[in-house]
């Protein structure tokens, strides 16, 4: 397994040239560390890929909405998928462009929808019937108007993790593609209301291209509906999902899956947006935690380490699996084989089961492909305070989160008088 910008230097695992047991020691655990240059790779081989084919990539703010991340990929030029009021005045904040901001998601409050015109973001990704109405009646009351696309779900099976799947029949999300041209056709009659596109979103961690290529498919097909119709359409927004390897998993490279949707779009003049999240950021971060204690029972053996599933949920809510490290492998002693678990009072936190691991208390182990839905979908269960978050970049490191103090905590919180 190769994550690109970790390497071992010396027995030690490093991240660009910084060592990983220097930033625990500095900051202490748990932390996540995230690295520029993996990051700003994987948006630039997205870029790369689509060649002379107008496009734009919008970051899915939901992976990982630091500021600091989010201010890499504006810098290069990126847009941005949004799905709340938050992601919006965060990416705003990073320097994101408001003409280069998408924003997706089924339940759009009226305060975001009008914040959004008011910046002037570039499309609306219509969820339902109603959505459509409160985008008109808002845009309409201060006077402006809305680029709209409708999200449609294409029913394709994106064979990822059901929870993680959006694009069946009996998902929450978009409208169903067969009666999509009639909400397009409403959006026609609304006075503040302009159609630019089609969107779908499949799903998460897909591991191949054909989900993807079927979903094009039938936005294609809709498109040329639309146009028999009248309706001009002038982008295709394609979503995220591309999935990345974790463990044994073979995700196609970004270059060959962007390759699979230029050839059968075939349309040089035709816009693509697409809006991947992990496949940008995933592996290009890791989360640094401290084996506090060693506990052998009759049936297991548990590393009780310092980060829970407050700081990284995904293998508690998904059941996923995510490679875990020493950051110091050690020479002396034997593996064995642990379970990784966390101080939270649950038996689902735990972080890694049955890895084969040569531990002692206070070792330093690092939670690889960390940098998405890992900050973002962290919380303060138990009282925890969430995480510090470092980002390297070379020779340097800058802190862009502080660990919270317990004044973060339940600072705000009050007393009865
Ligand atoms: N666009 C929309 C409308 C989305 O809902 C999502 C993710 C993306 C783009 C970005 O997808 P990506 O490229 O990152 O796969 N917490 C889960 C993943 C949830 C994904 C939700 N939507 C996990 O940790 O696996």
């Amino acid at each position: 397994m190769d994550f690109n910008h970790f390497r071992y230097i010396n027995n030690t695992l490093h991240v660009e040239n910084t060592s990983l047991k220097k930033l625990s020691k500095q900051y202490g655990t748990p932390l996540f560390v995230y690295s520029r240059q993996g990051i700003e790779q994987q948006w630039t081989a997205f870029n790369k890929a689509f060649k002379q084919q107008p496009h734009l990539i919008c970051f899915s703010v939901k992976a990982n909405s630091n500021i600091a991340v989010l201010n890499i990929m504006a810098k290069l030029g990126s847009g941005f998928d949004i799905v709340s009021e938050g992601e919006l005045e965060r990416a705003l904040v990073a320097g994101a462009e408001a003409k280069k901001i998408v924003f997706s998601g089924v339940a759009k409050t009226s305060s975001a929808i009008k914040r959004a015109l008011e910046v002037g973001i570039r499309c609306f990704n219509v969820e339902s019937y109603p959505e459509l109405d409160r985008i008109q009646s808002v845009a309409k009351n201060i006077n402006k108007i809305a680029n709209i696309s409708i999200r449609v779900n294409p029913d394709v099976d994106a064979k990822t993790h059901p929870y993680i799947s959006t694009g069946l029949k009996d998902n929450k999300f978009g409208v169903d593609i067969n009666t999509a041209p009639q909400l397009y056709a409403k959006a026609t009659t609304l006075s503040h209301i302009n159609i630019t596109g089609i969107d779908c979103h499949i799903g998460s961690q897909l591991t191949d291209t054909q989900p993807f290529v079927d979903a094009l498919d039938k936005l294609l097909i809709l498109k040329n509906k639309l146009q028999k119709q009248g309706i001009n359409i002038y982008h295709l927004d394609i979503g995220g999902g591309l999935g990345i390897q974790y463990t044994n998993e073979q995700p196609p490279v970004i270059a060959e899956y962007i390759k699979d949707i230029l050839v059968k779009l075939n349309d040089p003049q035709l816009e693509i947006l697409i809006e991947p999240g992990r496949a940008i950021v995933g592996n290009a971060g890791v989360l640094l935690t401290e084996v506090e204690y060693l506990k052998s029972t009759a049936h297991k053996d548990f590393a009780i380490i310092d980060a829970a599933m407050n700081d990284l949920i995904r293998p508690a809510l998904y059941q996923s699996y995510q490679e875990i490290k020493p950051i110091t492998p050690r020479t002396d002693g034997v593996e064995k084989k642990w379970d990784l678990v966390g101080p939270v009072c649950e038996t689902s936190d735990f972080l890694g089961k049955n890895r084969r691991l040569n531990l002692k208390a206070t070792d330093i182990l690092g939670v690889m492909s960390s940098g998405a839905y890992g900050f973002t979908m962290s919380s303060n269960y138990n009282s925890r305070p969430r995480a510090a978050e470092i980002m390297v970049d070379g020779d340097e490191y800058f802190e862009i989160r502080p660990r919270e103090t317990f004044h973060d905590l339940f600072g705000k919180e009050q007393i009865l008088p």
